[in-house]
């Protein structure tokens, strides 16, 4: 049986793609290649589609057969909070219309399990330093918005058709599993920071006066390898007839602030730059870091690299 995996050119589906394959699955990747690069993952399958187009539900239900599929990793989306808050139209159009048209496609095919790709952008700001998944949850841009909408698109097909879904709130991804599967956007702390020191500026803090131990914003950092065999244990959880939750949260369970990770950054890389901080930006919380017991317990998975492992890896990836 193939698993389908939407988005698999991009930095965090190409990891679960390569995992996949080592475990010897067969897999089908979908992508329109907005962000995603084919090099990525080698010998899979790949069909180019946009998931958001009018015929995709059609195109999907007929791959869906032809590929054997029997579960969906679903990882396409659009991403860029602040591109969300200018264009949340075709924000909702790309994220959630692409997603209805999934889900149409596997209702139609039978297909039952559904590891979706959510954020803890859902969160909004929290007032907890480290959240649990029952938070009531409140997003501040489009983008946040359509991730909580697809965990209510999830609940509602489990409630109408019996899918069987579980979302993952990823919390800051990053690193590189292996060398050839960077995070090529510069949008992301550490690939900010690491473009910056290229172009040989000053990286941006913004604030350095939150109620943290060092006034910066403190952040749940994970790595992106950790984070694809996370996937690989949500897959597992889905043929369980007792699953519990169908929310997690997939963090490290542990805050590094800002300077925290410019100061590994600076022992990784040996280069002693300057820091630019500026003052607060608008929608940005102290802490977002993620309370990991529920996943741990119900999944049995855990972090296993830590923040050296993560900027070592990004560091050596894209050098
Ligand atoms: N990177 C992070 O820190 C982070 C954090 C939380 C959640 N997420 C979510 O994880 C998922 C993957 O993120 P990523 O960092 O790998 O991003 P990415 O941009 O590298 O990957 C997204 C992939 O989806 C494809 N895609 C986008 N829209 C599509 C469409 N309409 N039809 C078909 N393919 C489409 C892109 O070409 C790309 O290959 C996204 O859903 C994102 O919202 C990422």
């Amino acid at each position: 049986m193939t698993v389908l995996v939407t988005g698999g050119a991009g930095y965090i589906g190409s990891h679960v793609v390569r995992l996949l394959q080592q475990q010897g699955r067969k897999v089908l990747v979908i992508d329109n290649l907005s962000s995603g690069v084919q090099e990525r993952i080698g010998e899979a399958v790949l069909v180019p589609l946009d998931l958001a187009a009018e015929s995709a539900t059609e195109r999907l239900t007929a791959l869906m057969a032809e590929h054997g599929v029997d579960s969906v990793i679903h990882f396409a989306a659009r991403k860029q909070v602040g591109e969300s808050v200018l264009k949340p139209e075709w924000y909702f159009e790309q994220n959630i219309g692409g997603m209805a048209h999934l889900l149409d496609a596997m209702k139609n095919s039978d297909v039952r399990k559904l590891v979706f790709s959510s954020s803890a952008a859902t969160y909004g700001i929290p007032t907890e330093d480290y959240v649990g998944e029952d938070y009531d949850c409140k997003p501040i841009n489009p983008y946040g918005q359509t991730k909580l909408i697809g965990e209510w698109m999830v609940a509602n097909a489990e409630r109408a058709w019996g899918l069987r879904g579980a979302n993952l709130r990823y919390f800051n991804v990053a690193g590189a599993g292996w060398p050839d599967l960077a995070d090529t956007a510069v949008m992301n702390l550490v690939p900010i920071v690491f473009a910056a020191l290229r172009d040989g500026k000053a990286p941006v803090v913004f604030g350095s006066d939150y109620p943290t131990p060092d006034g910066s914003c403190v952040r749940d950092y994970v790595h992106v390898l950790d984070l694809a065999e996370a996937h690989i244990a949500a897959l597992d959880y889905l043929e369980r007839e007792n699953r519990k939750h169908a929310t997690f949260n997939v963090g490290s369970g542990k805050g590094s602030s800002v300077f925290e990770v410019l100061a590994e950054i600076k022992k990784v890389s040996g280069i002693d730059f300057e820091t630019d901080v500026q003052d607060r930006r608008a929608g940005d919380p102290p802490y977002l870091c993620a309370n990991v017991s529920r996943i741990k317990d119900e999944l049995g998975w855990v972090a296993k690299h830590d923040l050296h492992d993560i900027i070592q890896s990004a560091w050596d990836a894209q050098n």
